[in-house]
């Protein structure tokens, strides 16, 4: 079976990976993919927005199985564009989409079945703005509406500080939206949760923790991730118990009550203390880097499981899960993510080795008359699976240091809380 995945990040690359080791799967084709990507798949040069090109492409190439790894095209419609035209999209719908496009959509549901998460409100404009950051405690959460990758949250020390932020957003910070949501500073450990749906039935799909400042200790800006490990070491079956109840479920239902069942990886990002989950927000994808430890600890066929999706019978397939621990971390280039970084050679990649326990994922990289180059941003992500964090570690930052790219950036120290306690 021929099979098109869209993306060109480290998460891409490890569902090509992934879906490589599938018997079933014949040729796999990365739209557009990266330098990574090239080695296993067919890199195809289509803008992921390029719905029409897409649908040629596929019709053309025998491809009836299509993975959306980024948010971007299922928010734009990219399942219901391509269904319509008879192809499966391992994805949600632009309507269920919306859990990740509008913090303001997602509030509402929050609202309407009682999820816990951080108290709130949605402003269009500056009115009363001032009078509510006034109510509040510090530090205050202002967030961008709209798709802002990553960089639309700001927590806020000082109110002066919050009320500025409000103010950027309003005046057309983000293309996305001028919407803001103001909300209450949760604090505890942050954990991912991801559930795969059918739409009818839904199976968990792993957990994982992120690290989404730039510096050690977790300092510094937010960036889209520099480094995940998987298992979360703060989900405990209890705490798990929760997340299912008291907001998988809820949501699930929620969307199919709107006439949107979420079709494709949901994944709640939580805040969790005192052994109380509280949703931060949702993702419609797998995250990235958090793809890439979860695809090292898959041990079930995922093309199977995706068939299974299609036919709505994921409840009939068991998922296994490697015990071992991974780990996964990111380097980028100098600079980022202040500074726009500029293309470079990457060398010696070639001097690690590559098998099912360490793998060298690609992100912003690609190829010219052979040589690698970094595009900046996010660039390369080292992943091991090893009896445990440390160990997983120690491999990472071996491969990392093997590579000779005068740009290179990456934390050290990836895991700390769950490898100090
Ligand atoms: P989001 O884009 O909503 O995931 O937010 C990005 C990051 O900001 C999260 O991963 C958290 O680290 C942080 N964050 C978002 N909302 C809150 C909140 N209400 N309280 C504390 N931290 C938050
Ligand atoms: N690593 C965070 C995300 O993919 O949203």
């Amino acid at each position: 079976m021929n099979i098109a995945v869209i993306g060109s990040g480290g998460r891409e690359h490890s569902i090509c990976f992934k879906l490589k080791q599938s018997k079933q799967t014949n040729k796999i084709f990365c739209i557009p993919g990266n330098a990574g990507t090239s080695a296993i798949a067919e890199n195809i040069n289509i803008d992921v927005l390029n719905f029409k090109s897409i649908s040629e492409f596929l019709r053309n190439n025998n491809i009836k199985i299509v993975f959306v790894g980024p948010e971007v095209p299922l928010v734009k419609g990219i399942k219901d564009y391509l269904e319509k035209k008879g192809f499966f999209v391992f994805g949600p719908s632009k309507a269920a989409s919306r859990l990740e496009k509008s913090k303001s959509f997602t509030k509402q549901l929050c609202k309407k079945y009682k999820i816990p998460t951080a108290q709130y409100k949605s402003f269009n404009s500056m009115k009363g703005v001032n009078e509510y950051i006034k109510k509040m405690n510090t530090p205050i959460v202002i967030k961008a509406d709209g798709l802002a990758s990553g960089k639309g949250v700001s927590i806020c020390i000082s109110k002066t500080e919050a009320l500025k932020k409000c103010k950027e957003i309003n005046l057309g910070k983000f293309k996305s939206s001028k919407k803001f949501v103001i909300e209450e500073f949760l604090s505890g450990e942050e954990a991912s949760y991801f559930i795969l749906s059918d739409g009818k039935n839904y199976k968990f799909f792993g957990t994982a923790q992120d690290h989404k400042r730039i510096g050690e200790g977790d300092t510094g800006p937010n960036t889209g991730g520099m480094g995940a490990y998987s298992p979360s070491s703060i989900i405990t079956k209890k705490v798990e118990e929760k997340i299912k109840q008291q907001i998988i479920e809820p949501t699930l239902k929620g969307l199919k009550k709107l006439g949107c069942p979420f079709v494709g990886v949901l994944y709640a990002g939580l805040i969790i203390k005192n052994n109380q989950p509280k949703l931060i927000e949702y993702n419609i994808r797998l995250g990235d880097p958090e793809c890439q430890v979860l695809m090292m600890r898959l041990k079930t066929d995922l093309l199977k499981i995706i068939l299974a999706c299609k036919k709505k019978q994921i409840n009939k397939i068991v998922i296994n899960w490697s015990n071992k621990k991974a780990m996964t971390i990111v380097a980028s280039s100098k600079g980022y993510p202040n500074k726009q970084s500029k293309i470079s050679e990457i060398k010696s990649t070639q001097k690690i080795l590559l098998n099912n326990n360490q793998y060298l994922f690609h992100a912003s990289t690609f190829k010219k008359n052979n040589r690698i180059f970094s595009s900046g941003g996010r660039v390369l992500n080292a992943t091991a699976l090893s009896k445990n964090l440390k160990s997983a570690r120690d491999t990472c930052v071996k491969m990392l240091k093997k590579i000779n790219w005068k740009d290179k950036y990456f934390r050290k120290d990836i895991g700390w809380r769950a490898i100090n306690s």
